[in-house]
């Protein structure tokens, strides 16, 4: 069962921001999902970067409800049938794959395909879609790259992750075109490596305090 596409776009607008996490096991899965909700961001983009992507997204989808949850590095077709399996409400890429974004499509599962250009857009939209991840945002033009494109593709959203934190949050969520922003800072490998939950939430909140001067 995988949910409504606009409505998983709906709750990552409000969201603003969604946590890119890799976690080494999948133990740490339910402290991780209580520090976010904790810090008042209940959103995580789990990785597949780590064997423990699967069993963690489960745990959360089971264990915490309210929790919206999304597969991250998606990179094949197989991948994207383990994340659906897990329950996993939407899937995120790096980068624009055909096959993927197709199976996704095809099957109701809501997806951000990563582009970097406005050929990515148009392959987005000519799937139907109305919004994608800008990746690697700081290195491939940050703001003036969601500015420029604003003019011609007027319609779709992006969620710009790839060098973003705290500093640099609110120029991208100030931008009408950006949905959410996407990073890892909030959620880093080394955090969870020592458990460090409580500090996890603060960047939680901090984010969470950053992102409504904006709206
Ligand atoms: C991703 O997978 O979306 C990125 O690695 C996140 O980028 P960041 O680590 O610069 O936030």
């Amino acid at each position: 069962m995988t949910d409504n596409p606009s409505n998983v776009l709906t709750r990552l607008g409000e969201a603003r921001v969604l946590p890119v996490v890799e976690l080494e096991t999948s133990a740490a899965a339910a402290p991780l999902a209580k520090a976010l909700m904790a810090g008042g961001l209940p959103v995580a983009e789990i990785t597949f970067r780590s064997e423990a992507a699967a069993a963690s997204i489960g745990i959360v989808r089971e264990r915490f409800p309210e929790m919206l949850v999304g597969a991250g590095t998606v990179l094949d077709t197989e991948q994207v049938e383990l994340a659906r399996e897990a329950g996993s409400q939407f899937v995120v890429t790096p980068g624009f794959n055909p096959a993927v974004v197709e199976a996704c499509v095809e099957t109701g599962m809501p997806i951000l395909p990563g582009i970097n250009n406005p050929t990515g857009v148009e392959q987005a939209m000519g799937f139907g879609l109305e919004a994608v991840k800008f990746f690697p945002a700081e290195a491939s033009g940050g703001v003036s790259f969601l500015k420029a494109l604003s003019g011609p593709y007027g319609s779709i959203r992006f969620v710009p992750t790839g060098g973003i934190g705290p500093d640099n949050l609110g120029s991208y969520l100030a931008l009408p075109n950006v949905l959410a922003c996407g990073g890892s800072w909030i959620v880093s490998p080394a955090l969870v490596r020592a458990s460090r939950f409580d500090e996890i939430a603060r960047l939680a909140d901090e984010a969470v305090a950053l992102a409504a001067r904006k709206r």
